[in-house]
């Protein structure tokens, strides 16, 4: 259970964390979980000896030789899961057993009925269970959603946007993410669009209710032998063998209606040249239209019949929920390690018990459950592009 308000045990310094996957986001979650003042005692790697590299070169106290021994060791309190997708949910459930506070990559699982499964262990272990869908915790994002619910935007009309990225789009370039056995059988949707409709249902309160979706997948390597690897040793080998395994979509096109009457569009692709990170949203609503974009992220587009305005990040101005999330003042730039260091604090005061929203939890922190609704919507998607249908979200 969640310690008492007030309780030393939940304080960050506290909480022993440890560090499942030593790759890109194992890092970012290494900084976030440094910066809030708690103790990383451990990380494990897809090797022992990869495990050893990543604690010497990043500075933890100790390499576990296996993820498995790592999640269950009674020498951590919270478990943050970095692994390719096809390792979240066994690691989790795992961790979970073990009694510890997890913090699992998106996708949770990569089937919705795993998902479904997981969240509902999360609810009966009484641990914290969160997911970092961390573009919730950009300030000018949470500026959005208080404007939306505080009545400026009025009623929510129009949903659209995309999320670009290119680093799928020549035929040599590949990962781990393109194998449909370790990725998952939806790549660009789950890998990103779940982002997007997570922070966009976020700032709403709206909920994706049916959706009709296309999906396109780009040749990906020649006849002449397995896909160039992007990565070194054995994440190579893995890559190498998953040549000629199901391919997973590059992009989806979607048009979708929500549970409270609006309509929306959306763009997700990982083929587009020159887009590296384009998460960028519009909410219409009667009043004013509210678009954010992840890769400019200090100002508010705020549109109108008369003239439109870009408030910028400064916290005297922000609603409430938005200057919580502002540490520096106005002009200092915050971005992507910053929303990760705030969802961190959140995991920790949701361990607390003393987060700003209802009985002490963290208003804005994305929960297993919020995950698995992700899951579900992607395997809706896929689901729709297959059938060429419109489909409820269950
Ligand atoms: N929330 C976000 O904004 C965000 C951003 C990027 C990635 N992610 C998610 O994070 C996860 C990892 O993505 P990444 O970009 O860091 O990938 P990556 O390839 O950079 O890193 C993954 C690392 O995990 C290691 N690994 C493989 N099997 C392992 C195991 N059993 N135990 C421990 N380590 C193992 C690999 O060797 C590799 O170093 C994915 O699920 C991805 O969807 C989330």
């Amino acid at each position: 259970m969640p310690s008492a308000p007030g309780s030393t045990a939940g304080r960050s310094s506290s909480l022993r964390t440890a560090i499942a996957g030593a790759g890109m986001i194992g890092r970012v979650h290494l900084d976030a979980v440094r910066r809030s003042g708690a103790p990383v005692v451990g990380i494990s790697a897809s090797t022992p000896a990869r495990a050893k590299e990543a604690a010497a070169a990043l500075g933890v106290e100790r390499a576990f030789d296996s993820s498995e021994a790592m999640v269950t060791s009674d020498d951590v309190d919270v478990v943050h899961i970095c692994t390719p997708n096809d390792a979240h949910a066994r690691l989790a459930v795992l961790a979970l057993r073990a009694g510890k506070h997890v913090v699992c990559e998106k996708p949770l699982t990569t089937s919705a009925d795993a998902a479904g499964t997981l969240a509902a262990l999360a609810a009966d272990s009484g641990r914290v269970a969160a997911v970092p869908f961390v573009y919730r915790y950009h300030p000018m994002a949470a500026e959005a959603r208080a404007r939306v619910l505080d009545g400026r935007a009025g009623d929510v009309r129009l949903l659209h946007g995309h999320y670009l990225q290119d680093w799928l789009s020549l035929p040599g370039d590949t990962n781990w993410r393109v194998d449909a056995v370790t990725g998952g059988p939806s790549r660009a949707f789950a890998d990103i669009g779940s982002h997007w409709c997570d922070l966009v249902e976020w700032v709403t309160g709206h909920r994706i209710a049916d959706l009709t979706a296309v999906t396109q997948t780009v040749p990906r390597h020649g006849a002449d032998g397995p896909p160039p690897v992007r990565a070194a040793g054995p994440e190579a080998q893995r890559q190498a063998a998953g040549a000629g395994r199901p391919a997973t979509e590059d992009a989806v096109q979607l048009l979708f209606r929500t549970d409270q009457g609006a309509t929306g569009a959306l763009t997700v692709s990982q083929i587009s040249p020159g887009r590296k990170n384009r998460l960028w949203f519009e909410v219409d609503g009667a009043r004013t239209s509210l678009a954010f974009d992840q890769e400019n992220p200090e100002s508010l587009f705020v549109g109108s019949r008369g003239e439109n305005t870009t408030p910028l990040r400064e916290p005297a101005l922000l609603s409430p929920a938005a200057a919580r999330l502002s540490t520096v003042p106005g002009g200092h730039p915050m971005g992507y390690l910053d929303c990760f260091a705030a969802f961190v604090r959140d995991v920790h005061a949701a361990i607390r018990g003393d987060g700003d929203g209802d009985g002490g939890r963290p208003a804005a922190l994305p929960t297993f459950d919020d995950a698995a609704r992700m899951v579900r919507l992607t395997e809706t998607v896929l689901d729709s592009a297959a059938q060429r249908s419109w489909k409820e979200v269950s």
